[in-house]
């Protein structure tokens, strides 16, 4: 009546795809141990990992608020004891609560005996968003459940879709060491979007898609931009047009922020590009006086797993 769950990082956004599309990397994400007892409470015991940042009160942390909206949507009420080994820094852009969330929930419905689907996890993981910055968007805690590139068509009603994208992409992830908050870096936006940038978006947003599922490179390529939130948010980012640049001039298909920053991510077509690209966008955050990790990994194809 223990389990272990993984979860990994995810790219929400994806440039063009504001609020409505990510893909899950393979690594780093974080751990969570779940353990079944006789208390009828959902706990958290201990969180390794996050410098004593995040609530360990289950109504305040993600993984906690995962598991008991699952646990009420089935009508159940058992005692959870959560153990959450983060890995993922916070307010990195990375999917951070969300792959907290996410191996909750994995783990809970496994113990469960899986009564719900990784779609129909969504809406858990989308509860425990709410929690963390205020807005309950699904583009990363949808491919960190179901892997792979995954489109939020709708919200209401919720409308999830895996898109069949080529499996032959590599992601880049170099974050610099600075900190922002998605609840601050979503109320720089503005409320209303011009005509102009809207039709941009759409048009990259469909050409991408059209990329991903023809294994169309240039397409993708000519599609990897963004009209609405990368104008703003880039501000936050030293150094972040240099980065971009360099990360294509060495042959990535593109580069923008991942989810709501700082993390910024390059997609390639091969491994060796893709840890070329790290090794320049890196060297180019330096220029800005700012450290940084880079992460190499294939796009992601399960999403969060059953660990044992
Ligand atoms: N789509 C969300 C945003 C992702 O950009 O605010 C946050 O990780």
């Amino acid at each position: 009546m223990k389990i272990k769950a993984f979860a990994p990082a995810t790219v929400a956004n994806v440039c063009c795809g504001f609020d409505v599309l990510g893909f899950a990397v393979n690594f780093p994400g974080d751990e969570v141990i779940l353990t079944l007892n006789m208390s009828r409470e959902v706990t958290l015991s201990k969180i390794v990992g996050d410098g004593g940042r995040l609530p360990l009160d289950a109504t305040k942390n993600t993984a906690g608020v995962a598991v008991q909206s699952f646990l009420k949507s089935i009508g159940k009420r058992e005692g959870v004891e959560i153990e959450l080994y983060k890995n993922l820094p916070l307010g990195s852009g990375m999917g951070s609560s969300a792959a907290s969330g996410v191996a909750a929930l994995v783990a809970i419905n496994h113990l469960m005996g899986n009564p719900l689907t990784r779609g129909q996890l969504v809406v858990h993981a989308m509860e425990a968003e709410r929690i963390a910055c205020g807005s309950a968007h699904a583009d990363n805690v949808a491919p960190c459940l179901m892997g792979g590139f995954v489109l939020v068509r709708d919200y209401n009603p919720l409308d999830v879709v895996k898109i069949p994208a080529t499996k032959n992409l590599y992601a880049t992830l170099v974050h610099p060491h600075i900190e922002l908050k998605t609840s601050d870096s979503r109320r720089v936006l503005k409320p209303t979007v011009n005509l102009k940038d809207a039709i941009a978006q759409t048009g990259n947003i469909a050409g991408l898609m059209i990329g991903l599922t023809t294994e169309d490179y240039s397409l993708i390529s000519r599609s990897l931009k963004d009209t609405i939130a990368e104008p703003i948010r880039s501000a936050f980012i030293p150094g972040f047009e240099q980065v971009r640049e360099v990360a294509v001039k060495a042959g990535a298909l593109g580069s923008g922020i991942s989810g709501s920053g700082p993390t910024m991510f390059a997609l390639s077509p091969d491994h060796a590009l893709a840890e070329k690209v790290g090794e320049v966008m890196q060297l180019e955050f330096l220029k800005s006086n700012l450290k940084s990790e880079v992460y190499v990994s294939k796009v992601n194809q399960e999403g969060a797993r059953i660990l044992d």
